[in-house]
């Protein structure tokens, strides 16, 4: 074969399902290799919610949005099968920022050997961006003290899923905010969640008062949507709520408005936001932190994989409709 898929985005989204227009699907040669060049062929990259924000216009940003004609950017796992550099050769396989595209030509940087006796699915599912989010988010950031009752919203999601159980084996109440019967199940009688709520359904507030009579000490945001008001006022005095991610928000024009501030005086809390990039020098130490809970078995996960690169494009609106079933991974 001498040429390949690629997915250019060609459109930014205006709101709403993400569709086929938006994205060019070209074909291109598969390049010839210059010194210190190395090519992969991509076999798994991750979807993520993050993909809605690097695709807007916003330039004021943690990082600048995918220039229209650029690859929609990405993250994978693939092999090297070509390498005129000193650092890599043929048949490893490596991780970075590929994009949608089954080929990637690289001149190292950015590159990172995957030497785990793990499938590229569980590697991108926990030790990639969901279990380095949730380590960061939750012990960096969240500071969790054993006894406390900590509440998670999107928590049968990658991150979601994860910084549960890292709580419960912190010791931690943990209190699950998902969208289906399906995930409150899984989250209750898979992950070993205390609690479950459906944020689709009625009295949120009594709900909050059953699972969390003595208050709640550590928000972990990962949707926003209408519960986060109700989580706000049971806020105990110095609490923390950590803010990863607002997709309730990310296909709205105009964002919802927040609470009040008076509870940040009042309960004196602290609110913070992050995000990876930020903190990807410091992926050693979180893996330190990470590995632990895994090899004693306390990290479950599961992954929703979808077949083929042009799969990404409709597949991006499964977060919105909530039917990832766990980490969502193309499958090139
Ligand atoms: N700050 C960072 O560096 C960072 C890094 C990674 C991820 N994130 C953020 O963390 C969040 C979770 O990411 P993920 O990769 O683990 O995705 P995910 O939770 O596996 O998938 C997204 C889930 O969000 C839920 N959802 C969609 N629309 C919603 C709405 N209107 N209200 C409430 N829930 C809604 C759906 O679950 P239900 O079926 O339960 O509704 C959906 O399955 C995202 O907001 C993402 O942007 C941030």
């Amino acid at each position: 074969m001498t040429t390949y898929t690629a997915i250019n985005l060609s459109k930014r989204p205006t709101g709403g399902a993400i569709t086929a227009d938006l994205f060019s699907v070209v074909s291109k040669e598969i390049p010839s290799l210059a010194d210190g060049d190395v090519l992969v062929k991509q076999h798994h990259m991750s979807l993520d919610p993050a993909m809605f924000g690097w695709m807007s216009p916003d330039t004021n940003s943690y990082i600048a949005p995918v220039a229209l004609g650029d690859v929609m950017r990405s993250s994978g796992i693939g092999e090297v099968v070509a390498s005129q550099h000193p650092d890599f050769t043929v048949g490893e396989r490596v991780m970075g920022m590929m994009g949608w595209q089954e080929y990637y030509l690289s001149n190292g940087q950015g590159l990172n050997k995957v030497s785990a006796p793990l499938s590229d699915e569980a590697v991108l599912s926990v030790f990639a961006l969901p279990g380095l989010t949730a380590t960061q988010g939750l012990f960096n950031i969240g500071k969790p003290q054993t006894g406390e009752t900590i509440i998670v919203t999107g928590a049968a999601g990658s991150v979601g899923s994860i910084v549960g159980q890292l709580a419960k084996a912190e010791g931690l109440h943990v209190i699950g905010v998902v969208g289906s019967a399906e995930k409150a199940d899984w989250i209750v009688n898979e992950l070993g969640f205390d609690a479950a709520i459906n944020y689709k359904s009625d009295d949120l507030d009594k709900q909050l008062a059953l699972h969390a009579p003595n208050g709640i000490d550590l928000y972990f945001e990962n949707t926003g949507g209408p519960i986060q008001n109700f989580i706000f006022e049971r806020m105990n005095a110095h609490g923390r709520i950590v803010v990863c991610g607002l997709i309730a928000d990310y296909d709205k024009q105009v964002p919802t408005p927040g609470p009040s501030w008076l509870n940040i005086i009042k309960r004196r809390l602290t609110i913070q936001g992050f995000t990876m990039p930020d903190h990807f020098h410091e992926v050693p130490a979180l893996l330190e932190k990470l590995t632990p809970y895994v090899l004693a078995g306390k990290i479950k996960h599961r992954t929703h994989v979808l077949n083929g690169l042009t799969a990404a494009i409709e597949g991006l609106n499964l977060f919105y409709t909530g039917e990832n079933k766990g980490k969502l991974i193309v499958k090139l």
